[in-house]
């Protein structure tokens, strides 16, 4: 028997089929509509899900691993629950130079929480961005992606009141379920217990497949350093034979150049 979540799930996606349609028709190649059919699911439900992701994934013939690699990609895909009020602090250099790190340490204390966390009533996600392209206006910063220039502690205060009071301009996020302390993927254990994420299904080392620390890639070395006799054997050969046709071109060059 399916959940509550299963169920509401499956409402979403039906309501949101048309939209997602309606997107595919846009592009040449149906892929090209993943990022727009993922903002439209994280609308609703103020995050990416794993269930998005999969119904992504089917609906435009990708795998799951696509998917995920591109929404873990952007940084304003959230991957789980976050607050009603994403706050979003840039610690650029003009900002940083005009203040920013006064106005990160308020942000702090008046909420009590740090980067990449969220206060327990769920209602408000923090994090410390780079440069959000607003250089002339510092410090500034984003609330739901709306920005707000030349912040002062003050600033903070009525921002902050007008969040909890109901009262702020900037409308709040969908939320369909209550944020843990944090958004960040794997923390919670799930990495260290051995579960993978469906888009990390087969792939060795999901944090690191391939990349520079791949211990694959060490391994791999080590056996060239410790080649086996018969590779090196088979490379001798193939030297020898090359050299000696590098050499019989040179003789015949030279006899050519003689006449
Ligand atoms: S450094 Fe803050 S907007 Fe560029």
């Amino acid at each position: 028997m399916s959940t509550t979540r299963e169920q509401n799930f499956e409402a979403l996606t039906e309501r949101l089929r048309p939209q997602c349609e309606a997107m595919v028709a846009q592009y040449e190649e149906k892929r090209s509509a993943l990022l727009p059919i993922m903002h439209a699911f994280q609308e609703h439900e103020g995050f990416v899900s794993q269930q998005a992701m999969r119904w992504a994934a089917d609906f435009l013939g990708l795998t799951p691993a696509v998917v995920e690699s591109t929404v873990s990609f952007y940084s304003l895909f959230f991957r789980k629950p976050v607050g009603k009020y994403v706050l979003q602090v840039c610690r650029g250099l003009s900002c940083t130079i005009n203040g920013a790190e006064e106005i990160m340490a308020a942000f702090r204390e008046k909420l009590g929480i740090g980067h990449l966390q969220t206060t327990d009533d769920g209602l408000i996600s923090y994090e410390e961005v780079e440069c959000l392209a607003a250089c002339d206006r510092p410090t500034c910063m984003q609330v739901n992606l709306e920005f707000i220039y030349d912040l002062t502690p003050s600033a903070i205060d009525d921002l902050l009141a007008a969040i909890r009071g109901g009262t702020c301009a900037v409308k709040p996020m969908a939320q369909t379920e209550k944020p843990g302390s944090t958004w960040i993927v794997g923390q919670d254990g799930s990495v260290s217990e051995g579960r993978k994420s469906p888009g990390a299904t087969g792939v060795s080392d999901p944090n690191n497949a391939g990349g520079v620390g791949d211990r694959s890639g060490i391994i791999m070395l080590d056996r060239f350093v410790e080649m086996d006799s018969s590779f090196v054997a088979r490379t001798r050969e193939r030297l020898v034979r090359d050299a000696g046709a590098v050499d019989a071109i040179a003789h015949e060059e030279v006899n050519h150049a003689g006449h």
